[in-house]
């Protein structure tokens, strides 16, 4: 697999710039470009650090079969452009979202067999079924929600959920777009040899996410820590005990960097990608390690109402990622919650509008 070449679509996002800019410092001798329409607020503030690492930058829109084909030729295609958020699309018509998630995957797939270039998708943990996944046997402990080591499905056990989880049901606006994208992935890799990895993520947090109510929890909880405003335990009780998995982005970008050594391995297939249970936190116990972060208490409110999108407790079954790449995440919760931290006190006027507003 050629790697001369790199395209990062959403390139300017929390994740995609994290990836262009790390694989360039990595691989100064190969080409990274990053494409974005910078729809997500804040993105433009990545823009600086991917200049200065060398990483080129077009504005462009996915949507926009033109922005795709006007771009020098790429030998890999990384996806990170969408809209992340679970609660797109859930009120009012969904077809602004299909039309960026799915429509926009479609062309970015089209983009990678015309060039003959691999691609990696960027896939979420929210194509599991919300009905089948809140149907876990779990128990309530004092600060989380927690697994039952007896399940009744599938692809479910104390470690969390793994890819043999069944796949019927709803699963929101947001996963089933992800899930079709996924689904004519593996069309092109059948029927045009595209070389192609699927990474279904849990939660991602790190530096440079412009978290927001919908989307990024863990930087607007330290956020919020840090600029004195209240937050609030929705759902579930209200008392905060809904558990994610987390993953440091950089973590990612490690496996990454195993994934692309292992072109062998390009054949579709799908990955659960996230912390698992060791690098995982309610709520509640986010709010702890926030405080002890920022020396700073907030209040927080309750509203027990679940949104029907909620989960009560997701965490990824890791094991085949971890086993066939022999790569595990080397950053806690605690690590995390820290650099986000730092990085939010170190560029705090610039990040004020996005977290205070
Ligand atoms: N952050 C997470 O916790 C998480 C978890 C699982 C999966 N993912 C997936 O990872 C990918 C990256 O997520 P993220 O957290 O970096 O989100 P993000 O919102 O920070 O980044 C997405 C980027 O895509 C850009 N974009 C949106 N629409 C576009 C369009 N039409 N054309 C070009 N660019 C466009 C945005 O401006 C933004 O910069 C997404 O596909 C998301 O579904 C994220």
């Amino acid at each position: 697999m050629n790697l001369d070449r790199i395209l990062v679509t959403g390139g300017a996002g929390f994740v995609g710039s994290h990836l262009a800019q790390r694989l360039k410092q990595e691989h100064p001798d190969r080409e990274v470009l990053v494409l974005d329409n910078l729809l997500r607020r804040g993105s433009e503030l990545n823009l600086p650090k991917l200049r200065e690492a060398g990483v080129v930058f077009v504005h462009g829109d996915i949507r926009c079969r033109e922005d795709l084909a006007n771009l020098p030729p790429f030998d890999l295609l990384i996806e990170c452009s969408a809209e992340p958020s679970v609660h797109a699309g859930q009120s009012g018509s969904p077809l602004g979202l299909i039309n960026l998630n799915l429509g926009g995957t479609v062309h970015c797939l089209e983009a990678a067999r015309e060039r003959g270039a691999a691609l990696l998708f960027l896939s979420t943990s929210r194509v599991y079924p919300i009905a089948a996944l809140n149907a876990a046997r779990v128990h309530e402990g004092e600060t989380r929600f927690v697994l039952e080591e007896e399940q009744d499905l599938p692809g479910l056990s104390a470690e969390g959920t793994s890819e043999a989880f069944p796949l019927e049901g709803a699963r929101s606006f947001y996963g089933s777009t992800k899930l079709a994208g996924e689904l004519l992935l593996q069309e092109y890799v059948f029927s045009f040899g595209m070389p192609a990895l699927i990474n279904r993520c849990g939660v991602l947090a790190g530096p440079g996410q412009m978290g927001k109510v919908d989307q990024g929890v863990v930087t607007l909880w330290v956020a919020r820590h840090i600029f004195g405003i209240p937050l609030q335990y929705t759902g579930w009780g209200g008392k905060g005990k809904q558990v994610r998995d987390m993953l440091h982005v950089e973590d990612l970008f490690q496996l990454l960097q195993k994934q692309l050594a292992r072109p062998e391995l390009w054949d579709g297939r799908v990955y659960n990608v996230g912390g698992g249970l060791e690098v995982s936190a309610s709520l509640l116990e986010l709010t702890g390690l926030c405080r002890q972060a920022t020396g700073k208490e907030i209040p927080i409110g309750s509203s027990p109402k679940t949104n029907p999108v909620d989960v009560r407790i997701y965490l990824s079954d890791a094991r085949r990622v971890r086993e066939e790449f022999d790569w595990s995440p080397q950053h806690s919760v605690r690590d995390i919650v820290t650099a986000i931290r730092d990085w939010i006190e170190e560029n705090r006027e610039e990040l004020r509008p996005i977290f205070c507003s």
